[in-house]
Order: C-alpha cells, then structure tokens, then sequence
C-alpha cells in the first residue's frame, strides 16, 4: 500500500474509534412549548435561534453528533440551560419574561447571540435585519411610549430638581427587612452606566462607590472586591410632545452590596431596594425577598450576578488615545 493511503486509513481507524467516546447524556428532546402571549412570529425566530442551546428541545444535526463536535455542543448545551432556560418561561413572573425578552434583545444586537462560533455552521440559527426589527419591535410594544401631559411634566421636574439637591431623602430611611442600611450619599458616587429600558418604560442610572470605580480602573471586577457597592435609580419614562423622553417619577433605588463571605447564602451579595420618593424599603411581606433578585440576575451568574458592565471610563479612553 502507498504510504499516503496508509496514513489515510489510520486517521480513520482513529476517527472511528472516537466515535466510542461519547459526552455525558442529557435531555436533547423534551418538547418546548411555545412562550406564552409572545406573537407567534417572535417565538419562531427564538425557537429557531436559541432554542437549540436555551430550552429541553435541542435539535441536533448530524454533525453535532460526531465526536468531537459532540463534547463542545453539550457543554454549551448545560452552560447555556443554566443562564437561560426557557423551557421554565411560564414560572417566571411578567416582569421577568418582559426583562428577559430585553435582554435577549441586547445580546442579540451585540453580536453576542447566537453563538458566533455555532452561527457559522447552522445558519438557520443567524438572524437577519428583518428578525430583529421584529424583536425589537416586540419589545417596544410592551410598554408603548405615550406623550404626558403638563401637569406631570412639570411634577416631574420639580420632584428630579429635589432629587439633585439631595432633598428626596428622608430624616430618617429604614433598614432593609435583610438589616441593609440604606447608602444616603450614592448620588455624589460615579455613574458608570445607564439604560434604557424600553421593555417597561423606564430610565436608569447605575451608580458604583470608590471600591467599585478602582476595582474598573485595576481591571479586576470578575468577582468584584468585597466592598464593592452599586446603586440604582430608576425613574419612570417622560415622553414630551416632540418625543424626546426625559426622567419622570422616581420609583427606587436599589443596592447591591458585596462580601464574599458574609453574604454567601445570596451570591456574595447583600440586596436592597428602596421604593417611591418616600424610600419605603422594599421586601417587608415576601420573606426571601432576595431570591426575587438572584433569579433574575442569574443570567449573569458567571459574571459575579452583575449585569452593566462599564463602557467608558476615562482612565480606559486615556489609554487608547495614548496609544
Ligand atoms: C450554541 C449554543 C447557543 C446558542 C444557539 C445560543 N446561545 Fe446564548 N449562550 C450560550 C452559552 C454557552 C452561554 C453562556 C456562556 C456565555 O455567556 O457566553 C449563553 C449565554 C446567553 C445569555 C446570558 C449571557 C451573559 O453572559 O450574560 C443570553 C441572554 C443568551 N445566551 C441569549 C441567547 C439568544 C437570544 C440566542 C438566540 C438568538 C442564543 N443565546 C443562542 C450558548 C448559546
Ligand atoms: C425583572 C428582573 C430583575 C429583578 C427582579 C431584579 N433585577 Fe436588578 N437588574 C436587572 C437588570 C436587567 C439590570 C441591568 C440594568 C438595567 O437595565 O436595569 C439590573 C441591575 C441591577 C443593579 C446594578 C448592577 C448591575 O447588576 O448591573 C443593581 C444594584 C440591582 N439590579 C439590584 C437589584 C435588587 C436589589 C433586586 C431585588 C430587590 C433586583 N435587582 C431585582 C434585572 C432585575
């Protein structure tokens, strides 16, 4: 035999028997439902995209069989079901799905979803213009944008002036029912983010304390440091009549303090809310009121449960522009 066929038939014999190594077995074929009172046209798009690795029904082609493509899908498969599963779409709360279809949103416009590498070989998973016009549509639907009147408008602007002037605050703000104190200076912190989240009709501002800000800087945020505290604000959308949208009533404020250690029955973190313009600490009758909070953090548990990340800093903009 020729020496090239030679070597042919040994790279196959080794091939074959790969095939006996197989990846642990998990559930490839439990049907998912459609999400409940999402137009059909969104759930096609989701279920065609990333139902494969975020549901119980993954449709595996045949090249995902072979080993050892095998191992690398079933290991998105398990990491993707932890962040987001939606087969359990109808044990979630509304606010839930809703925050949960902005997010999808979000990772879909970054480029992040689907998996790039995954992408590439199943293109019925990419998304073309018109299928995330059509999301994002969706999303906007869940909290139609209505123009207010003046009255509102001008409360509005009397209530966030109060805000700037730190009068909002009251003599006294209560503890959490978790023993959290409440932070009364987190205004004068950095911001290092804000969204807009178009899913519920409101505006937010992600305050960090000095921990946190150095912990950006040192580039060491994954986990964050003990110390570590984030602030929260969220305002109600104002739509004026020419459509631009400014703050409008204040709803909460919410912390998230880390220890590590101290709060490792919740992720690390000590959670906190702070409701209306009257801060009226939040959880009070939902004993485990926590858990509310993890769960919908969960999809960036491997991000140490914080969502923002921060964009831009200008220590970071300095190095670039030096370089
Ligand atoms: C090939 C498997 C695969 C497909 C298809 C896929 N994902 Fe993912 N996804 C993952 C994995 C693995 C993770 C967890 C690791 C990570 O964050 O990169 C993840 C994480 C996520 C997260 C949490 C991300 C974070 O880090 O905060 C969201 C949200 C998400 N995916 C949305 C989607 C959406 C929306 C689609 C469809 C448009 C999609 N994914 C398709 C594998 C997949
Ligand atoms: C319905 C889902 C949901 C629930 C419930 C929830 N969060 Fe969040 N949280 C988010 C999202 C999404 C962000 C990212 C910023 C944004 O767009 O609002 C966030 C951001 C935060 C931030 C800023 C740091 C970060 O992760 O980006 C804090 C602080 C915070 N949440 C505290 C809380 C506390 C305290 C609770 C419980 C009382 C809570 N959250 C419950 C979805 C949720």
């Amino acid at each position: 035999m020729k020496k090239k066929n030679k070597l042919i038939l040994v790279l196959l014999a080794g091939f074959v028997s790969l095939q006996f190594f197989r990846p642990e077995k998990i559930d490839y074929g439990t049907k998912t439902q459609n999400l409940t009172n999402v137009p059909k046209e969104v759930n096609t798009i989701l279920r065609s995209s990333c139902f494969d690795c975020h549901s119980s029904q993954t449709n595996l082609r045949w090249y995902d069989k072979i080993t050892p493509a095998n191992f690398l899908v079933t290991s998105h498969i398990k990491e993707a079901r932890k962040v987001l599963d939606f087969s359990q779409w109808d044990s979630w709360p509304k606010a839930q799905q809703n925050s949960t279809i902005y997010y999808v949103i979000n990772k879909v416009l970054s480029g992040e979803m689907p998996l790039p590498s995954y992408a590439a070989v199943h293109s019925s998973a990419k998304l073309n213009q018109e299928q995330i016009q059509t999301l994002k549509n969706y999303a906007l639907s869940l909290a139609p944008r209505k123009a207010s009147g003046d009255s509102q408008i001008k409360e509005a602007e009397e209530q966030y002036n109060s805000w700037v002037k730190g009068e909002l605050k009251k003599t006294h703000v209560e503890d959490a029912p978790n023993g959290q104190h409440y932070f009364p200076d987190y205004r004068n912190w950095k911001a290092i983010s804000t969204t807009d989240r178009f899913d519920n009709g409101t505006m937010r501002i992600i305050f960090g304390n000095t921990i946190a800000i150095k912990a950006i800087q040192d580039h060491k945020v994954n986990p964050w440091p003990d110390g570590t505290v984030f602030a929260k604000t969220v305002w109600k959308q104002q739509v004026q009549k020419d459509g631009s949208i400014f703050s409008g009533e204040f709803l909460a404020v919410e912390f998230m303090v880390k220890d590590a250690k101290k709060y490792s029955k919740t992720k690390g973190w000590n959670w906190a809310r702070w409701k209306g313009a009257d801060l009226k600490p939040y959880g009070g009758d939902t004993p485990n009121f926590e858990q509310e909070c993890i769960q919908c953090h969960k999809p960036v548990a491997n991000r140490d449960y914080v969502f923002t990340s921060p964009l831009y800093l200008i220590s970071q903009l300095k190095k670039i522009q030096t370089k």
